[in-house]
């Protein structure tokens, strides 16, 4: 039992680790639970070398995650040991997903909001159903999207789109948020899963340690410039050059074949 909460569903399909945000009849909306069991499915997904990328979706066909669960606020307001509870569950959850070598894939369809939206953009990438509704609800609750939550909008669309997202507080479709780059593709909500599987499968083909060298890079460049680290991505790179994926890179390059790498 990797999860302790019904809530929380991994599965392993091939070269995908499927992690399903299980409550449709709240849309999928992040109670407690679901927040602490994130780190140990995606640690039980790193360990498996069979899994080359991992997926997030909402079960149901309404919701990717509707947000926090707001009937939590109340009790989040006035404890702080519960406030700071969720907020660590939270943030441990982010940075598990962050922090993961494989890539992370959002597969959204129906309602990503608020907190859905912050797990969706601590994903590598957005991959929606064209019903999709994305958005930052704060304003319409009174509350404030968290620094690193407003940092990677930022991150993602710039400031402009970012205070257009935060001050309206409206649900954009899919067609508006691939303009911003808020998603990366949109497909018809029916072709969702299997233009999915394909773009995994694409993905699992290619060679794992060259993916975590491109994910760490990238993450050390969206640091400011005194806190990147630049030792660790030179390591990364060093990793692929000595790899024995590398070695069957070039050869499968001479025997024109396809390569069959291992992640290492
Ligand atoms: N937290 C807790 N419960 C939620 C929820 C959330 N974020 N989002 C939806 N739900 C619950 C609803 O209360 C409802 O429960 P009920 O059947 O016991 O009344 C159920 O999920 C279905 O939602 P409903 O509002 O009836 O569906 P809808 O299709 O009419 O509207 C939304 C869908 C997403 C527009 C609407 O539910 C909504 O605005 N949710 C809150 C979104 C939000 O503010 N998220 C940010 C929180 S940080």
């Amino acid at each position: 039992m990797i999860s302790p909460t019904e809530r929380m569903i991994a599965e392993t399909d091939r070269a995908i680790g499927w992690m399903t945000f299980n409550n449709p009849a709240k849309l999928n909306a992040m109670s407690a639970d679901m927040w602490a069991a994130i780190p140990a499915i995606i640690a039980h997904f790193e360990r498996d070398p069979a899994i080359r990328v991992v997926v997030l979706k909402g079960a149901g066909e309404k919701a990717f995650i509707s947000g926090a669960d707001i009937n939590r606020f109340e009790e989040r307001r006035t404890s702080a040991e519960a406030a700071a509870q969720d907020s660590a569950n939270m943030r441990a959850a982010l940075a598990a997903l962050e922090n993961c070598t494989k890539p992370i894939i959002a597969m959204i369809r129906g309602y990503c909001l608020g907190g859905g939206l912050l797990v969706a953009l601590h994903c590598d990438l957005r991959l929606a159903a064209d019903n999709a509704r994305l958005g930052i609800p704060a304003a319409k609750l009174g509350i404030a999207y968290t620094l690193a939550g407003v940092q990677k909008v930022v991150d993602l669309v710039g400031p402009a789109f970012a205070k257009e997202m935060l001050y309206t507080a409206r649900q954009f479709n899919a067609v508006e948020a691939q303009a911003m780059g808020l998603i990366n593709r949109a497909v018809a909500e029916g072709e969702l899963e299997a233009f999915t599987r394909s773009y995994c499968a694409n993905l699992a083909e290619n060679a794992p340690l060259s993916i975590a060298a491109a994910k760490g890079v990238i993450a050390e460049l969206l640091k400011p410039r005194a806190d990147m680290d630049r030792a660790k991505c030179d390591a990364l790179g060093t990793l692929c050059m000595e790899s024995e994926d590398f070695a069957e890179g070039r050869r499968a390059f001479a025997e024109k074949r396809k390569p069959q790498f291992r992640g290492r």
